[in-house]
Protein backbone atom coordinates (compact mmCIF):
# COMPACT_ATOMS: atom_id res chain seq x y z
CA UNK A 1 0.00 0.00 0.00
CA UNK A 2 1.61 3.21 -1.31
CA UNK A 3 1.43 6.21 1.24
CA UNK A 4 2.58 9.56 0.24
CA UNK A 5 5.03 11.78 1.46
CA UNK A 6 4.80 14.21 3.83
CA UNK A 7 5.86 17.75 2.07
CA UNK A 8 8.78 19.20 3.61
CA UNK A 9 9.21 22.09 1.69
CA UNK A 10 6.47 24.35 -0.30
CA UNK A 11 8.37 25.28 -3.22
CA UNK A 12 7.67 25.72 -6.41
CA UNK A 13 10.60 22.88 -7.54
CA UNK A 14 10.01 20.75 -3.76
CA UNK A 15 6.14 21.00 -4.77
CA UNK A 16 7.01 19.70 -8.18
CA UNK A 17 9.63 17.01 -7.43
CA UNK A 18 6.63 15.53 -4.81
CA UNK A 19 3.81 15.72 -7.52
CA UNK A 20 6.47 13.87 -9.72
CA UNK A 21 6.97 10.81 -7.16
CA UNK A 22 3.09 10.49 -7.18
CA UNK A 23 3.03 10.34 -10.68
CA UNK A 24 5.98 7.66 -10.92
CA UNK A 25 4.34 5.61 -8.32
CA UNK A 26 0.93 5.69 -10.37
CA UNK A 27 2.73 4.77 -13.74
CA UNK A 28 4.79 2.27 -12.05
CA UNK A 29 1.37 0.61 -10.79
CA UNK A 30 0.03 0.72 -13.77
CA UNK A 31 2.89 -0.81 -16.26
CA UNK A 32 2.32 -3.40 -13.53
CA UNK A 33 -1.14 -3.75 -13.85
CA UNK A 34 -0.66 -4.24 -17.75
CA UNK A 35 1.99 -7.15 -17.19
CA UNK A 36 -0.23 -8.96 -15.18
CA UNK A 37 -2.85 -8.86 -17.79
CA UNK A 38 -0.86 -10.14 -20.50
CA UNK A 39 0.13 -12.91 -18.16
CA UNK A 40 -3.30 -13.53 -17.72
CA UNK A 41 -3.90 -14.57 -20.96
CA UNK A 42 -1.07 -17.49 -20.34
CA UNK A 43 -3.10 -18.60 -17.58
CA UNK A 44 -1.92 -16.75 -14.17
CA UNK A 45 -4.31 -15.31 -11.49
CA UNK A 46 -6.64 -12.17 -13.09
CA UNK A 47 -4.80 -8.72 -11.51
CA UNK A 48 -7.39 -7.57 -8.84
CA UNK A 49 -8.50 -4.04 -10.29
CA UNK A 50 -10.36 -2.99 -7.33
CA UNK A 51 -7.59 -3.28 -4.93
CA UNK A 52 -5.75 -1.09 -7.28
CA UNK A 53 -9.11 1.05 -7.66
CA UNK A 54 -9.22 1.45 -4.24
CA UNK A 55 -5.80 2.38 -3.49
CA UNK A 56 -5.73 5.85 -5.58
CA UNK A 57 -9.32 6.46 -5.36
CA UNK A 58 -11.03 5.07 -1.72
CA UNK A 59 -12.70 7.87 -0.10
CA UNK A 60 -11.29 6.44 3.32
CA UNK A 61 -7.31 6.31 2.22
CA UNK A 62 -7.24 6.52 -0.88
CA UNK A 63 -4.10 8.33 -2.81
CA UNK A 64 -6.12 11.49 -3.89
CA UNK A 65 -7.56 10.96 -0.19
CA UNK A 66 -4.55 11.37 1.32
CA UNK A 67 -3.14 14.40 -1.10
CA UNK A 68 -5.97 16.22 0.42
CA UNK A 69 -5.26 15.51 3.94
CA UNK A 70 -1.77 15.64 4.22
CA UNK A 71 -1.12 17.71 1.81
CA UNK A 72 -3.49 20.37 1.19
CA UNK A 73 -5.11 20.61 5.09
CA UNK A 74 -1.89 20.66 6.81
CA UNK A 75 -0.70 23.25 4.30
CA UNK A 76 0.46 26.65 6.24
CA UNK A 77 -2.23 29.19 5.33
CA UNK A 78 0.41 31.23 2.85
CA UNK A 79 0.80 28.22 0.65
CA UNK A 80 -2.57 27.03 0.64
CA UNK A 81 -2.80 28.08 -2.98
CA UNK A 82 0.01 26.05 -4.26
CA UNK A 83 -0.32 23.22 -2.70
CA UNK A 84 -3.94 23.81 -3.70
CA UNK A 85 -2.91 23.97 -7.31
CA UNK A 86 -0.43 20.83 -7.51
CA UNK A 87 -3.54 18.55 -5.53
CA UNK A 88 -5.95 19.98 -8.27
CA UNK A 89 -4.25 19.01 -11.10
CA UNK A 90 -2.64 15.65 -9.10
CA UNK A 91 -6.51 14.51 -8.87
CA UNK A 92 -7.56 15.31 -12.68
CA UNK A 93 -4.22 13.60 -13.61
CA UNK A 94 -4.94 10.49 -11.34
CA UNK A 95 -8.62 9.96 -12.24
CA UNK A 96 -7.70 9.96 -15.93
CA UNK A 97 -4.68 7.68 -15.65
CA UNK A 98 -6.86 4.94 -13.11
CA UNK A 99 -9.91 5.51 -15.60
CA UNK A 100 -7.88 4.50 -18.26
CA UNK A 101 -6.43 1.78 -17.33
CA UNK A 102 -9.29 0.62 -15.96
CA UNK A 103 -10.87 0.61 -19.40
CA UNK A 104 -8.13 -0.49 -21.80
CA UNK A 105 -7.97 -3.83 -19.45
CA UNK A 106 -10.40 -6.53 -21.16
CA UNK A 107 -10.59 -8.26 -18.17
CA UNK A 108 -12.95 -6.02 -17.26
CA UNK A 109 -15.51 -7.99 -19.21
CA UNK A 110 -15.20 -10.53 -17.52
CA UNK A 111 -16.37 -9.05 -14.31
CA UNK A 112 -19.69 -9.31 -13.29
CA UNK A 113 -22.28 -6.11 -13.30
CA UNK A 114 -22.06 -5.24 -9.58
CA UNK A 115 -18.69 -5.31 -9.88
CA UNK A 116 -18.28 -3.58 -13.15
CA UNK A 117 -19.97 -0.64 -10.99
CA UNK A 118 -18.04 -1.01 -8.21
CA UNK A 119 -14.72 -0.61 -10.39
CA UNK A 120 -16.11 2.85 -11.85
CA UNK A 121 -17.86 3.72 -8.75
CA UNK A 122 -21.30 3.95 -10.23
CA UNK A 123 -23.67 3.42 -7.35
CA UNK A 124 -26.60 1.22 -7.13
CA UNK A 125 -28.83 4.38 -6.73
CA UNK A 126 -28.06 6.33 -9.60
CA UNK A 127 -29.09 3.26 -11.66
CA UNK A 128 -32.45 4.16 -11.11
CA UNK A 129 -32.09 7.62 -13.16
CA UNK A 130 -30.68 5.52 -16.46
CA UNK A 131 -33.69 6.27 -18.63
CA UNK A 132 -32.23 3.37 -21.48
CA UNK A 133 -35.81 4.53 -23.58
CA UNK A 134 -34.18 8.34 -24.53
CA UNK A 135 -33.17 9.19 -27.60
CA UNK A 136 -28.95 8.55 -27.94
CA UNK A 137 -26.76 11.03 -29.59
CA UNK A 138 -26.99 11.66 -32.77
CA UNK A 139 -24.07 12.00 -35.16
CA UNK A 140 -24.36 13.26 -38.65
CA UNK A 141 -22.23 11.32 -41.02
CA UNK A 142 -20.19 13.57 -43.61
CA UNK A 143 -20.60 12.29 -47.05
CA UNK A 144 -18.08 12.70 -49.90
CA UNK A 145 -18.04 16.37 -51.56
CA UNK A 146 -19.52 15.97 -54.81
CA UNK A 147 -16.30 17.09 -56.94
CA UNK A 148 -14.26 14.99 -55.00
CA UNK A 149 -16.93 11.87 -55.50
CA UNK A 150 -16.33 13.09 -59.27
CA UNK A 151 -12.72 12.72 -59.27
CA UNK A 152 -12.48 9.65 -57.80
CA UNK A 153 -14.85 8.12 -60.29
CA UNK A 154 -12.77 9.27 -63.35
CA UNK A 155 -9.74 8.37 -61.07
CA UNK A 156 -11.21 4.56 -60.79
CA UNK A 157 -12.07 4.03 -64.72
CA UNK A 158 -8.51 4.90 -65.46
CA UNK A 159 -7.22 2.44 -62.38
CA UNK A 160 -9.30 0.30 -63.93
CA UNK A 161 -7.25 0.33 -67.39
CA UNK A 162 -3.95 -0.42 -65.18
CA UNK A 163 -3.43 3.10 -64.71
CA UNK A 164 -1.51 3.90 -60.90
CA UNK A 165 -2.73 7.00 -58.87
CA UNK A 166 -0.07 9.65 -58.65
CA UNK A 167 -0.10 12.99 -56.87
CA UNK A 168 2.24 15.86 -56.70
CA UNK A 169 2.27 19.36 -54.53
CA UNK A 170 0.03 22.24 -55.16
CA UNK A 171 2.90 24.84 -55.04
CA UNK A 172 5.23 24.26 -57.47
CA UNK A 173 8.52 25.74 -59.21
CA UNK A 174 8.48 27.28 -62.47
CA UNK A 175 10.42 24.32 -63.49
CA UNK A 176 7.87 21.69 -62.97
CA UNK A 177 4.74 23.36 -64.12
CA UNK A 178 6.94 25.31 -67.04
CA UNK A 179 9.96 24.76 -68.11
CA UNK A 180 10.07 21.16 -68.07
CA UNK A 181 6.99 20.93 -69.71
CA UNK A 182 8.00 22.95 -72.86
CA UNK A 183 7.31 26.05 -71.82
CA UNK A 184 10.07 28.37 -72.46
CA UNK A 185 10.78 31.12 -70.63
CA UNK A 186 8.30 34.54 -71.83
CA UNK A 187 6.93 31.85 -74.26
CA UNK A 188 3.15 33.02 -74.74
CA UNK A 189 1.89 29.83 -74.35
CA UNK A 190 2.56 30.90 -70.25
CA UNK A 191 0.16 33.85 -70.35
CA UNK A 192 -2.85 31.20 -70.81
CA UNK A 193 -2.16 29.69 -67.71
CA UNK A 194 -3.50 32.93 -65.98
CA UNK A 195 -0.82 32.06 -62.84
CA UNK A 196 -0.99 32.82 -59.37
CA UNK A 197 2.80 33.29 -58.03
CA UNK A 198 3.76 33.63 -54.83
CA UNK A 199 5.50 36.90 -53.51
CA UNK A 200 9.10 38.11 -53.08
CA UNK A 201 10.68 34.98 -55.34
CA UNK A 202 12.43 37.48 -57.37
CA UNK A 203 16.03 36.83 -56.18
CA UNK A 204 15.72 32.81 -56.80
CA UNK A 205 16.45 32.07 -60.60
CA UNK A 206 13.08 31.62 -62.21
CA UNK A 207 13.15 27.62 -62.37
CA UNK A 208 12.93 27.80 -58.77
CA UNK A 209 10.39 30.65 -58.20
CA UNK A 210 7.41 29.21 -56.69
CA UNK A 211 3.96 29.49 -57.60
CA UNK A 212 0.34 27.69 -57.15
CA UNK A 213 0.46 24.82 -60.27
CA UNK A 214 -2.24 26.05 -62.73
CA UNK A 215 -2.31 22.02 -63.81
CA UNK A 216 -1.66 18.50 -63.26
CA UNK A 217 0.88 17.94 -65.75
CA UNK A 218 3.70 18.95 -63.29
CA UNK A 219 3.20 15.29 -61.69
CA UNK A 220 3.74 14.00 -65.04
CA UNK A 221 6.96 15.16 -65.49
CA UNK A 222 8.18 14.10 -61.62
CA UNK A 223 6.85 10.55 -61.73
CA UNK A 224 8.96 9.94 -65.28
CA UNK A 225 11.59 11.51 -63.28
CA UNK A 226 11.90 8.76 -60.58
CA UNK A 227 9.84 6.28 -63.05
CA UNK A 228 11.80 4.41 -65.86
CA UNK A 229 9.03 3.46 -68.67
CA UNK A 230 6.80 1.58 -69.25
CA UNK A 231 4.41 4.63 -67.44
CA UNK A 232 0.68 4.31 -66.34
CA UNK A 233 -0.29 6.72 -64.41
CA UNK A 234 -3.75 8.80 -63.29
CA UNK A 235 -2.87 11.98 -61.51
CA UNK A 236 -5.60 14.15 -59.63
CA UNK A 237 -5.25 17.54 -58.00
CA UNK A 238 -6.43 20.47 -56.86
CA UNK A 239 -4.71 23.49 -59.38
CA UNK A 240 -4.80 27.58 -58.80
CA UNK A 241 -5.39 30.02 -62.37
CA UNK A 242 -6.44 33.68 -61.71
CA UNK A 243 -9.98 33.48 -62.85
CA UNK A 244 -12.37 35.86 -61.18
CA UNK A 245 -14.63 33.57 -59.46
CA UNK A 246 -17.81 33.26 -61.57
CA UNK A 247 -21.07 30.90 -62.74
CA UNK A 248 -18.49 28.91 -64.85
CA UNK A 249 -14.61 30.36 -63.38
CA UNK A 250 -13.05 29.82 -59.68
CA UNK A 251 -9.60 30.23 -58.96
CA UNK A 252 -9.17 27.17 -57.29
CA UNK A 253 -10.41 23.88 -59.35
CA UNK A 254 -9.56 20.06 -59.73
CA UNK A 255 -8.09 18.39 -62.69
CA UNK A 256 -7.48 14.99 -63.57
CA UNK A 257 -4.47 13.73 -65.63
CA UNK A 258 -3.28 10.78 -67.37
CA UNK A 259 0.00 9.84 -68.97
CA UNK A 260 1.07 6.53 -70.67
CA UNK A 261 4.13 5.85 -72.03
CA UNK A 262 6.07 3.00 -73.72
CA UNK A 263 7.06 1.92 -77.19
CA UNK A 264 4.78 1.92 -79.92
CA UNK A 265 1.92 3.88 -78.04
CA UNK A 266 0.14 5.63 -80.63
CA UNK A 267 -2.42 8.58 -81.22
CA UNK A 268 -5.18 5.38 -81.73
CA UNK A 269 -4.28 4.11 -78.36
CA UNK A 270 -5.12 7.51 -77.04
CA UNK A 271 -8.33 7.78 -78.75
CA UNK A 272 -9.51 3.69 -77.85
CA UNK A 273 -8.47 4.84 -74.08
CA UNK A 274 -10.43 8.03 -73.72
CA UNK A 275 -13.48 6.92 -75.63
CA UNK A 276 -13.73 3.80 -73.61
CA UNK A 277 -13.29 5.98 -70.12
CA UNK A 278 -15.80 8.96 -71.48
CA UNK A 279 -18.54 5.66 -72.14
CA UNK A 280 -17.39 4.23 -68.97
CA UNK A 281 -17.94 8.00 -67.28
CA UNK A 282 -21.09 8.87 -69.35
CA UNK A 283 -22.67 6.23 -70.75
CA UNK A 284 -21.93 3.77 -73.30
CA UNK A 285 -23.82 5.88 -76.35
CA UNK A 286 -21.72 8.84 -75.88
CA UNK A 287 -19.38 9.18 -79.18
CA UNK A 288 -16.33 10.93 -79.21
CA UNK A 289 -14.71 13.68 -81.40
CA UNK A 290 -11.19 15.27 -81.64
CA UNK A 291 -10.14 18.48 -83.23
CA UNK A 292 -6.52 19.73 -83.12
CA UNK A 293 -5.54 22.01 -80.34
CA UNK A 294 -1.98 23.59 -78.94
CA UNK A 295 -0.23 22.65 -75.75
CA UNK A 296 3.67 22.92 -75.45
CA UNK A 297 4.00 19.59 -73.91
CA UNK A 298 2.64 17.99 -76.57
CA UNK A 299 2.88 17.16 -80.52
CA UNK A 300 0.36 17.00 -81.86
CA UNK A 301 -2.81 18.34 -79.66
CA UNK A 302 -6.05 18.13 -79.33
CA UNK A 303 -8.66 18.79 -77.46
CA UNK A 304 -11.80 15.99 -77.26
CA UNK A 305 -15.70 16.01 -77.04
CA UNK A 306 -18.12 14.46 -75.73
CA UNK A 307 -21.80 14.41 -77.89
CA UNK A 308 -23.71 15.71 -75.49
CA UNK A 309 -25.56 13.66 -72.11
CA UNK A 310 -27.82 15.95 -71.76
CA UNK A 311 -29.36 15.92 -75.33
CA UNK A 312 -28.35 13.23 -76.51
CA UNK A 313 -26.32 15.00 -78.91
CA UNK A 314 -29.50 16.69 -80.57
CA UNK A 315 -28.94 20.30 -79.50
CA UNK A 316 -32.31 20.75 -77.82
CA UNK A 317 -34.72 19.06 -75.05
CA UNK A 318 -37.60 18.82 -76.63
CA UNK A 319 -38.72 22.35 -77.73
CA UNK A 320 -35.84 24.06 -75.64
CA UNK A 321 -32.53 24.49 -76.95
CA UNK A 322 -30.08 22.58 -74.69
CA UNK A 323 -27.84 24.93 -72.53
CA UNK A 324 -24.88 22.45 -71.64
CA UNK A 325 -23.84 21.98 -75.26
CA UNK A 326 -24.92 25.47 -76.56
CA UNK A 327 -27.01 23.42 -78.67
CA UNK A 328 -23.71 22.31 -80.52
CA UNK A 329 -24.69 18.51 -79.06
CA UNK A 330 -21.40 18.49 -78.77
CA UNK A 331 -19.32 19.20 -75.01
CA UNK A 332 -15.38 19.88 -74.76
CA UNK A 333 -14.61 17.62 -71.81
CA UNK A 334 -10.09 17.92 -72.50
CA UNK A 335 -7.16 18.53 -73.72
CA UNK A 336 -4.45 15.68 -74.68
CA UNK A 337 -2.22 14.87 -77.56
CA UNK A 338 1.15 12.67 -77.77
CA UNK A 339 4.03 13.38 -75.21
CA UNK A 340 6.04 16.28 -77.44
CA UNK A 341 9.88 14.58 -77.86
CA UNK A 342 11.17 17.71 -75.93
CA UNK A 343 9.40 16.68 -72.92
CA UNK A 344 11.95 13.39 -72.63
CA UNK A 345 14.98 15.16 -72.69
CA UNK A 346 13.97 17.25 -69.62
CA UNK A 347 13.80 13.51 -68.04
CA UNK A 348 15.95 11.72 -69.47
CA UNK A 349 13.87 9.27 -71.59
CA UNK A 350 14.56 8.40 -74.91
CA UNK A 351 12.47 9.84 -77.24
CA UNK A 352 14.05 7.46 -80.21
CA UNK A 353 13.14 4.65 -77.90
CA UNK A 354 9.80 5.80 -76.47
CA UNK A 355 6.03 7.24 -77.37
CA UNK A 356 3.16 8.42 -74.90
CA UNK A 357 -0.08 10.45 -74.52
CA UNK A 358 -1.47 12.63 -72.19
CA UNK A 359 -4.67 14.31 -71.21
CA UNK A 360 -6.11 16.84 -68.75
CA UNK A 361 -9.77 17.19 -67.63
CA UNK A 362 -11.42 19.56 -65.29
CA UNK A 363 -13.47 17.50 -62.63
CA UNK A 364 -15.43 20.51 -61.46
CA UNK A 365 -16.73 21.03 -64.86
CA UNK A 366 -17.68 17.68 -65.68
CA UNK A 367 -19.34 17.31 -61.95
CA UNK A 368 -21.09 20.51 -62.96
CA UNK A 369 -22.36 18.56 -66.38
CA UNK A 370 -22.92 15.12 -64.13
CA UNK A 371 -25.51 17.18 -61.69
CA UNK A 372 -26.82 19.64 -63.80
CA UNK A 373 -25.25 22.45 -61.57
CA UNK A 374 -25.67 25.75 -63.01
CA UNK A 375 -22.83 27.83 -60.72
CA UNK A 376 -19.30 26.29 -60.04
CA UNK A 377 -19.21 28.54 -56.88
CA UNK A 378 -21.97 26.28 -55.10
CA UNK A 379 -19.25 23.58 -54.69
CA UNK A 380 -16.92 25.74 -52.70
CA UNK A 381 -18.97 27.91 -50.93
CA UNK A 382 -19.53 25.59 -48.12
CA UNK A 383 -23.99 25.56 -47.68
CA UNK A 384 -24.76 22.65 -46.39
CA UNK A 385 -27.92 23.10 -47.85
CA UNK A 386 -26.83 22.26 -51.53
CA UNK A 387 -24.13 20.15 -50.56
CA UNK A 388 -26.61 18.08 -48.33
CA UNK A 389 -28.27 16.65 -51.48
CA UNK A 390 -25.42 14.84 -52.32
CA UNK A 391 -24.89 13.06 -49.19
N1 LIG B 1 -2.54 20.68 -68.67
C1 LIG B 1 -3.49 21.07 -69.68
C2 LIG B 1 -4.37 22.18 -69.14
O1 LIG B 1 -4.49 22.33 -67.95
C3 LIG B 1 -4.34 19.91 -70.12
C4 LIG B 1 -3.55 18.83 -70.81
C5 LIG B 1 -3.02 17.80 -70.08
C6 LIG B 1 -3.36 18.88 -72.16
C7 LIG B 1 -2.29 16.81 -70.72
C8 LIG B 1 -2.64 17.91 -72.83
C9 LIG B 1 -2.12 16.86 -72.09
O2 LIG B 1 -4.93 22.95 -69.88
Amino acid sequence: MYSVPKLKSYSAAALDKAANGVKEELHRQVEQLATAKVKERSGKAAPDLKVFRDEWMARTNGVVTQLNESWLKSAPTKHKRDVGKVVNELRTYITEQVGNALEGLPSITRVSDAGLRRILGVRDEDLDHLDITLPGTRRHLGAEHPVIKTLHQIVSVFRNLGSSVQEGPVIETDYYNFEALNFPPDHPARDTQDTLFIARQESKPQRERLLLRTHTSPVQIRTMEKMKPPVRIVIPGKVHRNDPPDASHSPMFHQVEGLAVDTNITFCDLKGTLDHAMKALFGSSVKTSFRPSFFPFTEPSAEMMVSCFICGGSGARGSEPCRPCKQTGWIEILGCGMVDPNVYGFVDYDPKKVSGFAFGMGADRIAILKYGVDDIQLFFNGDVRFLEQFG
